[in-house]
């Protein structure tokens, strides 16, 4: 496969001197997920009038949907601090103990990539959630001994793309699990005229559509195709993003009318081309389009699971009709798929 020639910069890395935060800092101004969002305002509500420290939340969902925002949105909302790390960063108990040992009462420790955390420290994370205590064997050989640490009541809020990564034991730890899906192109346009506000750039409705259609489901897609369709307005053009100057910045992008990327086209091509369309095991395909079985499933099928172009069946993954159209071919029929097909 070969390397695309331009990758956009990350929206999270602040790159430039005139970078402006795009994250929503309030409940308020976060846009789609309802249920996620009412389910933590009422959290939060109740912690908040019972003068509690918030339940441990266990935010999931395929990368750029907002769960970071949410963390510190959560923070925000209880008045708070968030201290935030990473599960591979911490390698040793003692940096689990330096972190939750500076944590003040009813503050928020953010684990990002929870699901990274290395076995031995999710051990020590169990008392620490239910109990807020610490056990820790400091020292080694013949002077090692177990000391226990009393922490301020804190809340755990984990982030995982991999949600069925998570040991069972670690997630029944956490009082509310909140999922979060891809959003609708109405969502996302919204996004797109909040984030082009705070940016200054000049978005009609055409043009941050056209955004929000190719964004693949997710903000921090939207986001940065929208730095980019900015920056070509205003080199190419008079500076104002409409409809048909998005759609052409867009394309000098290679990013086609459904926002597929590498691989989702991939993972197209490859059930239909080499598997004849499926069903085919998880474990097959993933090693057909040389990507990891899991990531596979909880990263890059939810949105063509979503969007109509595959299929979960008992019998394996199953390219759907619109699949086949998209590479420009009819799909089968009375072949053995198109019993999968009705309602397509
Ligand atoms: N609901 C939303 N409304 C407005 N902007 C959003 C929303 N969700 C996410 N964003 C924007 O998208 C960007 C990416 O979101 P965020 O970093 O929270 O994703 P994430 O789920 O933590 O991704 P990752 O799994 O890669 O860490 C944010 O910087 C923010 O600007
Ligand atoms: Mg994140």
């Amino acid at each position: 496969m070969p390397e695309p020639d331009f990758q956009l910069p990350d929206e999270d890395t602040p790159d430039t001197p005139f970078d402006v935060s795009l994250r929503p800092p309030l409940f308020e101004e976060f846009t789609g997920q309802e249920k996620t969002v009412e389910r933590l305002q009422l959290l939060v509500e109740a912690a908040k009038q019972r003068g509690e420290a918030l339940q441990h939340i266990l935010l999931s969902g395929p990368p750029g949907l907002g769960k970071t925002t949410l963390a510190y949105i959560i923070g925000n909302a209880m008045g708070t601090e968030v201290k935030t790390t990473s599960g591979p960063v911490i390698e040793k108990a003692g940096d689990l103990a330096g972190l939750l040992t500076n944590i003040e009462r009813g503050g928020v420790l953010f684990i990002d990539e929870i699901h990274r955390l290395q076995p031995a420290i999710e051990e020590y994370l169990y008392p620490a959630m239910e109990d807020f205590k610490l056990d820790i064997v400091i020292d080694q050989g013949p002077s090692a001994r177990s000391v226990r640490l009393n922490l301020a009541r804190f809340t755990l809020i984990g982030a995982t793309t991999r949600a069925g990564m998570i040991s069972a034991p670690l997630r029944s730890r956490f009082g509310m699990t909140c999922r979060l899906d891809y959003y609708d192109a109405a969502h996302l346009h919204k996004i797109v005229e909040r984030s082009a506000g705070l940016l200054g750039a000049e978005v009609e409705s055409e043009g941050a559509l056209e955004i929000a259609r190719r964004s693949r489901g997710t903000p921090r897609i939207a986001n940065n195709l929208l730095r980019w369709v900015r920056d070509y307005a205003q080199v190419r053009e008079n500076g104002v993003v409409t409809g048909p100057i998005a759609a052409r910045a867009l394309s000098m992008l290679e990013i086609d009318e459904d926002g597929f990327d590498e691989m989702d086209k991939r993972i197209i091509e490859g059930l239909i081309t080499l598997f004849n369309g499926g069903p085919v095991g998880l474990n097959s395909l993933a090693v057909a389009i040389g990507e990891e079985a899991g990531t596979l499933e909880e990263v890059h099928e939810p949105y063509l699971i979503m969007q109509g172009y595959m299929k979960r069946s008992s019998q394996g993954r199953v390219a759907m009709p619109r699949a086949y159209r998209k590479l420009g071919l009819e799909p089968p029929k009375n072949s053995p798929q198109a019993e999968f097909f009705e309602g397509k």
